[in-house]
């Protein structure tokens, strides 16, 4: 893994350890990368009432916005799972608001297991130009 990565990645995975997942145990982190190198952690934070949980993602891309982030250029996401774990439809819908030029990268807690653009994974996007029609 390349050094811009492996940094994003021991971010997410430094983040995943935060994660209030009571009721899956399953932990996830991820950590956003801003056009100007800084970086932006997220962990998923679970309900009793279940439903409220919100994802990883979605809780890095808030942070990152409250804190006057707008622009970003990679995201990592971390599961301990062997295969990919990718982001749900929620949290591709939450970022490809800030662009489908975004790299996502998937690790586990050993290795990288994918790379794609955000386009990639969410074909067909509603977004805010379609509102200006
Ligand atoms: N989860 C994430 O945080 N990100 C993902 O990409 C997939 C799923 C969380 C939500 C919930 O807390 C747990 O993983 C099980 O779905």
């Amino acid at each position: 893994m390349e050094e811009s990565h492996r940094r994003l990645w021991e971010a997410a995975l430094s983040a995943r350890q935060n994660a209030h997942a009571a009721f899956s145990n399953f932990k996830v982190g991820a950590a956003l990368e801003t056009t100007e190198g800084q970086i932006i952690t997220g962990c998923n934070v679970e309900n009793a009432t279940y439903g409220l949980t919100v994802c990883a993602e979605r809780v890095a891309v808030f942070k990152a916005i409250s804190e006057g982030h707008r622009q970003f250029v990679r995201v990592a996401v971390v599961a301990d799972t062997q295969a990919p774990t990718p982001p749900c439809g929620a949290c591709r819908q939450i970022l490809w608001e800030f662009g489908g030029d975004l790299e996502v990268i998937l690790a586990n807690l050993h290795t990288e297991t994918g790379r794609h653009r955000l386009r990639d994974l969410l074909p067909l996007p509603f977004d805010g130009r379609l509102l200006n029609e």
